[in-house]
C-alpha cells in the first residue's frame, strides 16, 4: 500500500484522498489541522469489522487522542446527534471523524455543527415551529467512507429522524461539507452482499435520476452530465464484481468512486425514485438503496419519452451497444439492463415487502407531495405513481 499510489484532490478547503490503504493518512491529516482529540462517530458493525480500532490507533500514533461514539444506526435519530454531542462535550473533543456510511456521516455533520450553533438539531429543519438559521461554524470534520452508496460525503444534507413526529427530516447546511474525505476501498471489503447491492443501487439511482431531472433536460450542464454518466458507467461495470468478490479492490474502488460522483449529483436533484421510495421505507422499513432500486427501472420507463436521447446515453454508459437502435429502443435496453442488474445482485422486489397489491393504495396519495417528485422529468401525479408502484409490484 504505497502512498505514491494515492490520488489527492483539493477543492477549496476540502481535500479528498483516494487509494488503497488511504485510511492510514487520517492521523497525519487530522493532526495537521490542529485537532487534539477527535470524536469518532460510527456504528457497531464498523467497529466489529475492525476498522475503528485500526483508525483509532493510527490517530493516536500521530498525537490525536480519540473517543468513540458507536451508537449510530441506519436512519439516524435526533437523539443520536444529542448523545454524540454530549459525549463530545464531556470529553473535550475538538474534531469529528465519521467512520462509516451515510448514517454515520450525517450524524457527524450534525454533531460538528451543533457544537457551535444554538438550540436543537431539529430546529434546523422545515418541520419545526420556529426554524433556526446557521449562525456559527463547526468543528473540523473528517470522513472515512465505508460504504459505496449514499455519497453523503459530497452533499450539504443530513437526513435525521425527528423522533417526536416520527419523520425523516432533511437538514441542510454548507457547514456539512467536510475538511477531508478518505476513499479507501479496502474499508468497503466488509460490506456484505445485501448492503453492497443496496448501496450500489442508491448510487445508480442518484446518477440516473439526477441525469434525467427536468432541470438538466431543459438546461444541460456538462459538469453534471459528465459526473452522472461516469457514475453509471462505473456501476454498470463493477457492481456485479464487487458483489461477487468482496475483496476485489478495483471493483470496490469503482463503486466507491461512483458513489462519490453520484453524491455530487445530489445537488442537481433526484427524481421520482427518491420521491416515491420514501413510502416503502416509512411503511415497510425497506432499506433506502433497495427501495430506490426497486422503483428505478419503472421510473426510467415512465420518464423515457421526456428525453429519449438522455436514456440512450444511459444505455451507452451501461455498456450497451446501441448501434442501429433508435433512442427509445436504446432507452428500453437500458431499462432491461437495470432489471438484469437487479436480478444479478439479488436486490429484493416490492412484492417481497408488500404482500398484496391493494396495499399500495394506502400510501399513493401521500407519496405525491415530495420535492424529488417535483424535480422529476415528468409530472408525478396519482396515475403515474400508481403505474410505477403497481408495475414494480408485478415485476413487469
Ligand atoms: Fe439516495
Amino acid at each position: 500500500m504505497s502512498k505514491s499510489r494515492w490520488s489527492v484532490m483539493q477543492i477549496g478547503k476540502m481535500k479528498e484522498i483516494i487509494g488503497e490503504g488511504a485510511a492510514e493518512a487520517l492521523g497525519e491529516e487530522i493532526a495537521a489541522r490542529g485537532v487534539k482529540k477527535a470524536l469518532i462517530v460510527t456504528d457497531d458493525g464498523v467497529v466489529a469489522a475492525g476498522h475503528v480500532a485500526r483508525i483509532s490507533e493510527n490517530l493516536k500514533a500521530h498525537g490525536v487522542d480519540n473517543v468513540i461514539y458507536d451508537g449510530v444506526r441506519t436512519d439516524p435519530l435526533d437523539e443520536m446527534v444529542r448523545e454524540g454531542l454530549k459525549l463530545l462535550n464531556e470529553q473535550g473533543c475538538d474534531g469529528v471523524l465519521a467512520v462509516g456510511g451515510g448514517s454515520s456521516m450525517d450524524t457527524a455533520k450534525a454533531i460538528s455543527a451543533m457544537k457551535y450553533n444554538e438550540g436543537d438539531i431539529m430546529e434546523y429543519t422545515r418541520h419545526t415551529e420556529v426554524r433556526r438559521g446557521w449562525k456559527a461554524g463547526r468543528l473540523p470534520l473528517f470522513f472515512a467512507v465505508t460504504t459505496a452508496g449514499t455519497g453523503s460525503q459530497q452533499s450539504p444534507y443530513a437526513v435525521i429522524t425527528n423522533t417526536k413526529i416520527n419523520r425523516k427530516c432533511n437538514v441542510t447546511s454548507e457547514l456539512f461539507y467536510p475538511d477531508l474525505i478518505i476513499l479507501d476501498a479496502t474499508l468497503t471489503y466488509t460490506l456484505n452482499q445485501k448492503w453492497t447491492a443496496s448501496c450500489g443501487f442508491d448510487t445508480l439511482a442518484h446518477a440516473i435520476d439526477g441525469y434525467t431531472v427536468k432541470q438538466l433536460i431543459c438546461v444541460p450542464n456538462d459538469y453534471y452530465d459528465t459526473l452522472a454518466l461516469k457514475a453509471i458507467e462505473l456501476t454498470g461495470k463493477s457492481l456485479r464484481q464487487a458483489y461477487a468478490i468482496p475483496q476485489n479492490y478495483e471493483a470496490r474502488k469503482d463503486m466507491l468512486v461512483a458513489s462519490d460522483l453520484a453524491g455530487l449529483m445530489l445537488s442537481a436533484g433526484t427524481g421520482a425514485t427518491h420521491g416515491l421510495a420514501n413510502m416503502l421505507s416509512k411503511y415497510y422499513h425497506v432499506p433506502h438503496g433497495e427501495s430506490v432500486g426497486m422503483l428505478l427501472p419503472y421510473v426510467m420507463e415512465y420518464n423515457m419519452i421526456a428525453s429519449p436521447e438522455r436514456f440512450r446515453k444511459v444505455a451507452e454508459a451501461l455498456g450497451i451497444d446501441t448501434a442501429g437502435m433508435t433512442d427509445m429502443e436504446a432507452g428500453h435496453a437500458a431499462v432491461d439492463e437495470v432489471k438484469q442488474l437487479i436480478r444479478d445482485v439479488h436486490l429484493p422486489y416490492v412484492c417481497d415487502y408488500i404482500k398484496e397489491e391493494k396495499e399500495i393504495y394506502n400510501f399513493l396519495e401521500e407519496s405525491l407531495p415530495n420535492t424529488c417528485n417535483y424535480a422529476n422529468a415528468r409530472e408525478i401525479n396519482y396515475e403515474a405513481a400508481e403505474w410505477i408502484f403497481v408495475s414494480a409490484f408485478r415485476k413487469e
